[in-house]
């Protein structure tokens, strides 16, 4: 083969692969979005400005509204279950007290997790909303199975060893990890380097994303985000402790941004201008059309 031949043909197998490993919302040149880009629209505890977060409900709205991903945070109880929770404690979002960690499952089903959403926010309360129960992930993954994709966050991992092992188990039982990062139906996501590392051993090829609510943002940025992409995706920074020049120097590491949690338009259309791959959003609904919006401009 010609030399110049030898080299056209390294430099297509190059881009081949550089956009078959390239994480979802990612482009293999980094730059700021392109008008078709993918920009992943992720319902943060389901569509949970509609409806009580963590509830299947929430879930289902945040599919209606084309939400590209189902956030779900995981809790366990005393007897091993992972549950969809944020806190460590039932108290803010279900009618009962105490932490999940002191709870079996079959305590935790007995709550209801709707009423508070109705007594909070009037203007959105629904009587189907009380009494809705608190869903285990396992039930999450039979009643939706693979129509969507789940974003889902090791929330404490070092208050339940092992969830990390349970979380692999269910997500092979129901077959949601694919052969690569492309095909999973999961990404895993942890403000716990410890945590997603001990997933990365066990399966490379599940998209991980670590979670900054401190991200480094000057000296030492390089360093940090070098050290990430060892083992993750890309980052999950608190959106109000980030700019347009750290967005760029993530994608020019080569990971994904997914900031949190983005409620208004304005940020949303701000964050779009800065090059983001994705957005956490209680509102999937109004970043769709945010983005909507944003590609028809340009
Ligand atoms: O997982 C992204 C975002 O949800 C992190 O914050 O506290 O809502 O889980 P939190
Ligand atoms: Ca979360």
């Amino acid at each position: 083969m010609k030399k110049w031949m030898k080299r056209t043909a390294v430099a297509l197998l190059s881009i081949g692969l550089l956009t078959q490993f390239a994480a979802p919302g990612v482009m293999a040149n980094p730059s700021k979005p392109a008008p078709d880009a993918k920009i992943l629209n992720v319902a943060h505890r389901g569509a949970s400005g509609h409806a009580p977060e963590h509830t299947i409900v929430a879930y289902e709205k945040g599919i209606e509204m084309k939400a590209d991903y189902i956030e779900i945070d995981l809790q366990m109880t005393k007897d091993g279950v992972l549950i969809a929770m944020h806190d460590t404690t039932v108290n803010r979002t279900t009618n009962g007290t105490g932490r999940v960690a002191d709870k079996t499952v079959a305590e935790i089903k007995q709550l209801d997790a709707g009423t508070w959403f109705n007594e909070r926010n009037p203007g959105k309360a629904k009587e189907e909303y009380v009494g809705l129960e608190v869903p285990t992930l396992e039930e999450i993954f039979q009643h939706f199975g693979k129509s969507t994709k789940y974003y889902i966050e090791t929330k404490s991992p070092t208050l339940y060893p092992g969830m990390e092992d349970e979380l692999l188990r269910l997500m092979d039982e129901y077959k949601l990890t694919g052969v690569n990062g492309r095909s999973s139906h999961v990404i895993i996501q942890s403000f716990h380097p410890e945590s997603l590392l001990i997933i990365h051993e066990k399966n490379p090829n599940i998209p991980l994303v670590q979670l900054l609510s401190f991200p480094t943002t000057g000296i030492g940025a390089d360093r940090e985000l070098e050290q990430i992409k060892k083992y993750a995706i890309g980052v999950g920074p608190n959106f109000s402790r980030i700019n347009e020049s750290y967005i760029q120097k993530v994608r020019s590491h080569g990971l994904s941004i997914h900031p949190y949690t983005l409620n208004s338009e304005e940020q949303m259309r701000r964050a779009l201008e800065w090059g983001v791959t994705g957005v956490f959003t209680d509102y999937p609904d109004v970043f769709r059309q945010v983005i909507k919006e944003y590609k028809s401009k340009k």
